[in-house]
């Protein structure tokens, strides 16, 4: 794909596709992360005098003009992350976005309401992708964590305007090839979570590519309980052991060394402050359910991860919203980031509560690379072509350069 360093849009009119699908509470922005990654691309764009028009969805409004999935809140925090004004469109095509994108100046910005009022976003309706398109001369993409969608804004606009990754965009696929496709080994992963049905692809990709899977959370659960542990109320997915069975077999054959608990943090409520105890995980008792890995696994997992080079990490170790069952996450990621600061890893985390957990330990800032993606990131763990990738290195990036 072509990057912003071969990109001469002074003068032009450029639709930057970003994810400006921010939390949000209250009708203001909860977490400016995503803003914030966006800048150095807008910036960029501003400086080479392009007039940056600004898409993006918000939330699922299915097609419908939803007052509290609009973009006007995230406008505002992006103007106040910018430091200036940011102009606005309350519609995404037709006369009132036309009227905003003609009167933009050079360097100025404009972001237009969500894409997703319109029916045809997520429909990839190709006469949404000319509206959007007939806005431009040049695209540019920085939504890598909406790359895993094919609609109209991520896909459909590529194949009709020279297009181009963006500074977020570049800096994602660049660390996430470092940490998977071309790592420094050995290389290691922690997948936690509550489900295997849900990160199977996940692991039946990674399992190749890895030489030490660290299984965390509930998932953990469901691998011991496949072993003929008796886990007691946990968590766990009685229909997967023969899957959980498959896997460890698969590991074993691959050369990929699997580690779970050895011991856990138990209790027999799910609440904050709830009374518990750590046990090996040979003797939970019968009405106790595992809400964190035991000091003793987080010793060992901490020992086998200072022997990688580079860590990818997906998932938390325990129930880490409610304390103190965050201990075994927050103690396992000060360690990741003790490692990342003395520079002997490379450690890639990205998916929905990775982040939230991570920042949580106070670790975020010290790995090495944290996404902003969720869905597009776990897609990207389980070797799936992101359809919003693909268009950047195969359609109007290639086929129609500028
Ligand atoms: C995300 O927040 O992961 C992306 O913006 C994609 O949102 P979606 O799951 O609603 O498509």
């Amino acid at each position: 794909f072509r990057t912003l360093d071969s990109l001469d849009c002074a003068g032009k009119r450029v639709l930057l596709r970003a994810d400006l699908n921010v939390p949000m509470r209250e009708g203001r922005v909860s977490d400016l992360t995503r803003v914030e990654r966006l800048v150095p691309t807008i910036r960029e764009l501003a400086d080479k005098g392009a007039r940056v028009i600004v898409v993006s969805h918000f939330d699922r409004p299915k097609g419908k003009r939803v007052p509290e999935m609009s973009l006007a809140p995230v406008r505002e925090a992006l103007a106040g992350t910018l430091g200036h004004p940011v102009h606005w469109a309350d519609d995404c095509t037709g006369p009132e976005a036309e009227r905003a994108v003609a009167a933009l100046r050079d360097g100025e910005v404009l972001v237009l309401e969500n894409t997703r009022y319109y029916a045809g976003e997520e429909k990839n309706d190709p006469e949404l992708a000319r509206a959007l398109a007939a806005h431009a001369d040049i695209y540019v993409n920085d939504a890598f964590s909406a790359a895993h969608r094919a609609h109209a804004s991520t896909e459909g606009v590529a194949r009709l305007l020279p297009s181009y990754a963006g500074r977020l965009m570049q800096q994602e696929l660049e660390a996430l090839t470092l940490a998977l496709e071309n790592p420094e080994r050995p290389v290691g992963a922690v997948v936690g979570g509550a489900k295997i049905s849900t990160k199977l692809d996940l692991i039946g990709n990674i399992l190749g590519k890895v030489d030490l899977l660290i299984i965390g959370g509930a998932m953990a659960n469901t691998f011991l309980a496949a072993k003929g542990v008796s886990v007691g109320r946990s968590l766990q997915e009685a229909d997967m052991h023969d899957t959980a069975r498959a896997i460890m077999a698969q590991a074993e054959a691959r050369g990929c060394e699997i580690l779970l608990p050895v011991d856990a943090v138990v209790a027999t409520e799910f609440k904050a402050g709830a009374p518990n105890r750590t046990v090996p995980v040979d003797a939970v008792p019968d009405d106790a359910m595992i809400l964190d890995a035991g000091p003793l696994t987080v010793q060992r997992l901490g020992e086998k991860v200072g022997g990688l080079k580079t860590l990818v990490w997906n998932g938390p170790l325990g129930a880490f919203e409610i304390e103190p069952f965050d201990v075994g996450t927050n103690t396992l990621a000060r360690k990741v980031a003790e490692l990342t600061r003395a520079g002997t890893l490379r450690s890639v985390a990205g998916g929905g509560d990775t982040v939230s957990a991570l920042r949580h330990a106070g670790a975020a800032g010290d790995f090495s690379y944290v996404s902003t993606a969720g869905g597009a990131f776990l897609e990207w763990l389980e070797g799936k072509t992101l359809p919003g990738i693909l268009a950047l290195t195969s359609l109007g990036g290639i086929a129609a350069p500028v």
